[in-house]
């Protein structure tokens, strides 16, 4: 064998070693020591990985009441057969709970199988499987936030921020152009942010004009190219940008920022979620708004159902809006809170 070959197989197993440490032997139900598995789709989610840093305290935090508590975290990159594998590699590192953010929500099965076969529960979490996937057995759960509020919130900041802001219609011509900036397609929340952004403005009786849409998956460098070449295309036509999620308003700002725009030439930007950097653009008065999408909410409801799950104790006392499914409601940010907000944050 060559030098470089028995290096690679003394890294491989190190780290096979690694991960057995981490969690040890298979824990027997009913036990307190939680190793919890959090299988992500993408590490360049913003959201998520304030999520997940958010779990790992809540997680943390049970043990002052004398849980033992590991995580292991894997990214999947974007592939949903790297997670399937990471899943596998997971269980056999001894976790005795599963958080899944799955990377094709339509195809949860494999994973399912493997949870099922080793009676490892999940909790998927942000990006839901359909509801025939999650009766495929008693110990799935999901945790989100309910889309169609998210929409139809940041409708309602657009209404209140057009009445109050006659300038808003630059043209003056009676409506509001305006552009939609898409996460990915096919995940629940693009589809439903969409629809009830616009079917909201349209019921309050404002009268708007659609004259594009990008799909730019969540991110923010995608959302800025996207936006770029709406621009080149409508120039200062569009008075309104409706971002189904905060990293792609900010991509968005970032393009006219690249473009020098003045800023009484610049459109309304809204966003989704209340990012730290959203909650900041709001603050700087760069992010006409934001709705907030309860990382917190939803990282504490998955840490006490992890905890429940693995020692048998308190999943009688948890709400479940529907059977094994967890959504936190959203709200909307005005600036005085996204300053209280990321005050908070910052105590230590
Ligand atoms: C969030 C996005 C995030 C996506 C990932 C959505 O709920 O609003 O920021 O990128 O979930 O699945
Ligand atoms: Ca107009």
């Amino acid at each position: 064998m060559s030098v470089k070959r028995i290096t690679a197989a003394g890294v491989v197993f190190c780290m096979c070693l690694q991960l057995l440490c981490a969690c040890g032997e298979k824990q027997a139900e009913g036990t307190d020591k939680i190793c919890a598995g959090v299988a992500y789709y993408n590490q360049s989610d913003t959201f998520l990985n304030q999520l997940i840093d958010s779990l790992k305290e809540y997680l943390h935090d049970y043990e002052k009441e004398g849980y033992e508590t590991t995580m292991l975290i894997r990214d999947a990159a974007g592939s949903q057969r790297t997670q399937n594998d990471q899943v596998k590699e997971l269980i056999d590192a001894g976790c005795n709970v599963l958080c899944v953010n799955l990377v094709d929500r339509s195809d949860p099965s494999e994973i399912i199988d493997l949870a099922r076969d080793n009676d490892v529960p999940i909790i998927f979490f942000n990006r839901e499987p359909v509801a025939e996937d999650m009766l495929q057995w008693d110990r799935l759960y999901y945790v989100g936030a309910a889309a169609e509020q998210s929409g139809i919130m940041q409708g309602e900041l657009a209404v209140e921020l057009i009445r109050s802001r006659p300038q808003t219609d630059r043209n003056r011509d009676g409506k509001i152009q305006y552009v939609v900036l898409e996460g990915e397609a096919g995940h629940q929340d693009a589809i439903i942010r969409t629809e009830n952004v616009v079917n909201t403005l349209k019921s309050n009786e404002i009268e708007i004009e659609k004259l594009s849409y990008g799909i730019a998956n969540w991110n923010r460098a995608q959302a800025e190219n996207r936006m770029l070449q709406m621009i080149s295309q409508h120039q200062s036509k569009i008075e309104l940008v409706l971002a189904n999620n905060d990293d792609m308003a900010l991509g968005a700002i970032d393009a006219y920022e690249k473009l020098n725009y003045t800023e009484s030439a610049l459109p309304l930007f809204l966003g989704i979620d209340g990012t730290r950097e959203g909650l900041e653009a709001v603050i700087e008065g760069k992010l006409a708004g934001t709705v907030y999408n309860d990382k917190e909410g939803q990282a504490e409801a998955m840490a006490k159902i992890a905890v429940a799950a693995v020692s048998g104790e308190g999943m009688e006392k948890i709400e479940f809006d529907k059977d094994r499914c967890i959504y936190l409601p959203y709200f909307k940010v005005t600036k005085e809170m996204a300053e209280d907000m990321l005050r908070e944050k910052d105590q230590p």
